[in-house]
């Protein structure tokens, strides 16, 4: 049975895995405590720690965000490890990763779904109290045989105890082929909310928010707290990138709202230029990134920049928006969906 209490060696902390915890990370952050993360699933290699005396056992193989050299030296990822037993661990915690709205297990009830393309689902989940989380954040949603995978809100916070979330069916993917099996009326356990790739409280600056294929749902929720604001002329610009023109979806999320098509514009781009063409699409072609870049130039420092979605699309994106336009760190907010 795994759990036990932990404690941070730099800071004195202590708190308790249980064995519904999942892992360390899960517990550390349900117990208010700043351990570093951003996926929690494995691949960034933020939750890294180093063991200093206990027992430990692994989550998932090989996790990406480990190198050999953390490997040799035996550094564990809190995401993917449990305590069996009390432990002590070396690790540096910091206010910004303390959760904002309690991070908590509950089950939710499946009430509704909606097909936005032939690989892209909207569930709509109950939840027993308020859905209460920010903008941008995700949460585990747990599965058969121990199974867990990490999803974003797409709508907005609510006192209702919604919970919705847009999520792409990966060819031969163990979780999401799972999902798309749930009937009505099924439930699940989702532990959350946590991310901190959330809409800013505080800037005023224009927007650029862009997700690519599976990234739709934290841009949406993000876009619609922003199309919601009143007394702003801030533009928003949204971005989706695709590889054929009936892989776009999302617009309608945002059409409804009053400044549509004034200070809130929806832009798509697709990828694969043969099925562009085949599909008469009159659109962009191209890289979703390169598009941002092409249409800003150096006015994107200017703006707040939101993106998420798979791996390559934000390593292409960091690299431009990072390393070549240099836009300060701190306007830029991602998730990689590892
Ligand atoms: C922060 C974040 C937010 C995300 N939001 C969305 C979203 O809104 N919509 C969406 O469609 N997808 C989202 N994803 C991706 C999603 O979590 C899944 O990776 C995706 O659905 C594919 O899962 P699968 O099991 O079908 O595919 P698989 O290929 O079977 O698995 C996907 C990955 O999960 C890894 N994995 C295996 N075991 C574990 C484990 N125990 N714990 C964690 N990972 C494991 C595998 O190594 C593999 O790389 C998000 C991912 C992250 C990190
Ligand atoms: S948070 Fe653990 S590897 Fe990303």
């Amino acid at each position: 049975m795994t759990g036990g209490e932990i404690i941070i060696e730099e800071t004195g902390e202590r708190f308790i895995q249980l064995p519904t915890d999942g892992s360390i990370l899960r517990a550390a952050l349900r117990a208010g405590i700043g351990f570093p993360y951003e996926c929690s699933s494995g691949g960034c290699g933020s939750c890294r720690f180093r063991p200093i005396s206990g027992e430990f056992v692994d989550l998932a193989e090989n996790p990406g965000g480990l190198s050999e050299r953390d490997k040799r030296k035996g550094v564990r990822l809190a995401c993917q490890s449990s305590a069996i037993g009390d432990v002590s661990i070396s690790v540096s915690t910091r206010r910004e990763f303390v959760p904002k709205h309690s991070f908590a297990r509950f089950e939710a009830n499946l009430t509704q779904v909606r097909d936005l393309t032939s690989d892209m689902r909207e569930f709509t989940f109950q939840g027993p109290t308020a859905a209460m989380f920010i903008p941008g954040q995700y949460a585990l949603i747990e599965g058969p045989e121990g199974m867990t995978r990490c999803y974003s809100m797409s709508n907005l916070p609510n006192n209702g105890g919604e919970w919705h979330f847009i999520i792409k069916r990966v060819a031969g993917g163990h979780f999401s082929n799972w999902l798309f099996g749930l009937e009505v009326g099924e439930s699940v356990t989702i532990d959350g909310p946590i991310g901190l790739a959330h809409v800013s409280e505080t800037s005023q600056r224009d927007v650029i928010c862009i997700a690519g294929g599976s990234g739709l749902a934290p841009i949406i929720s993000i876009a619609r707290a922003l199309a919601s604001e009143q007394d702003t002329e801030r533009l928003i610009h949204v971005f989706y990138g695709g590889r054929t023109p009936a892989d776009i979806c999302g617009e309608d999320y945002l059409s409804g709202f009053a400044c549509w098509g004034e200070r809130l514009r929806f832009h798509s781009v697709v990828s694969d230029e043969e099925a562009a063409k085949a599909a008469g699409w009159s659109g962009e072609i191209g890289f979703v990134h390169n598009s941002v870049i092409s249409r800003f130039g150096d006015r994107v420092r200017d703006h707040e920049i939101y993106f998420a979605g798979p791996p390559p699309m934000a390593t292409a994106l960091q690299t431009a928006l990072m390393i070549e336009m240099k836009v300060p760190f701190e306007q830029i907010h991602f998730d990689r969906f590892f």
